[in-house]
């Protein structure tokens, strides 16, 4: 399939990714890193308000196990996977993942700042859960050793994000930058507005990434098309 944008280093499809991905090189990818869609029938609120697709909770977890399969035979043995869950979806998550790779690991993502939910009788959602998972061969990651809470990625606003499960691109420069090889291949099956690809491409490694519906290729194209490389990502 022609490639809906394509430069030196990132490539993205507008496809369904469990068609796709079967379509990428064995063993090529070095790392996952991929925002599926979380199967909470995610309706999102202000200027990018939209329904998320394949978001349906039973839908979203049959998306991500198929996807899984499909990709499965690209990941290089010592790949890293990092796959963003809400914590309702984490046992299937960790599930479906644990089909192919080895679980590793919860990351947290602090937000610092509340969210919506019952506001007076829960705890607030100032969190996303990251499981982290690895390949059958270790590679060590890069840099020293932290923390399994990653705190100050502020969560991109509303009024200038143009995905409503938009990552900070910070957030996503530190996971490949600890896990990816210099000229490694990083893997966003779930490309939403290409945040994962704007991270790889600004740090110099290749990726691919899929994204089902236009709108949001088209996002990810404008952003890959304005991406300059930055300084390393603010860790707190
Ligand atoms: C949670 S969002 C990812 C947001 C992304 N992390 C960002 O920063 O913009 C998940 C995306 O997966 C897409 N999607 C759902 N099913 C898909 C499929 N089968 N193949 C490719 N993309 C799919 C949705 O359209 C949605 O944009």
């Amino acid at each position: 399939m022609k490639p809906y944008f394509q430069n030196d280093l990132v490539t993205l499809y507008l496809a369904d990714c469990r068609d796709q991905l079967l379509d990428l090189p064995s063993a090529s990818v070095d790392v996952l890193l991929t925002d599926p869609p979380y199967g909470m029938a995610y309706e999102g609120r202000g200027r990018s308000a939209a329904a998320i697709r394949a978001d349906g909770s039973r839908q979203g977890m049959r998306v991500l196990r198929q996807a899984l399969s499909a990709a499965s035979a690209a990941l290089a043995p010592d790949v890293h996977a990092y796959v963003y869950c809400h914590w309702e979806s984490w046992p299937d998550f960790y599930d479906a993942t644990s089909a192919h790779l080895r679980p590793k690991g919860a990351l947290i993502w602090w937000k610092a700042r509340g969210g919506m939910g019952d506001c007076a009788a829960s705890y607030a959602p100032d969190y996303e859960v990251v499981l982290h998972a690895a390949g059958p061969t270790r590679r060590p990651l890069v840099g020293k050793r932290l923390g399994a809470v990653l705190a100050g990625f502020a969560p991109v606003p509303s009024r200038v994000r143009t995905h409503p499960t938009e990552k900070p691109v910070e957030l996503q420069r530190l996971l490949i930058e600890r896990s990816c090889p210099v000229g490694g291949l990083v893997l966003d099956p779930f490309a939403g507005s290409g945040s994962t690809l704007v991270a790889a491409q600004q740090l110099g490694r290749r990726a691919v990434g899929m994204e089902l519906e236009e709108r949001y290729c088209e996002a990810a194209a404008r952003r890959l098309e304005l991406a300059l490389p930055e300084g390393p990502p603010k860790a707190a």
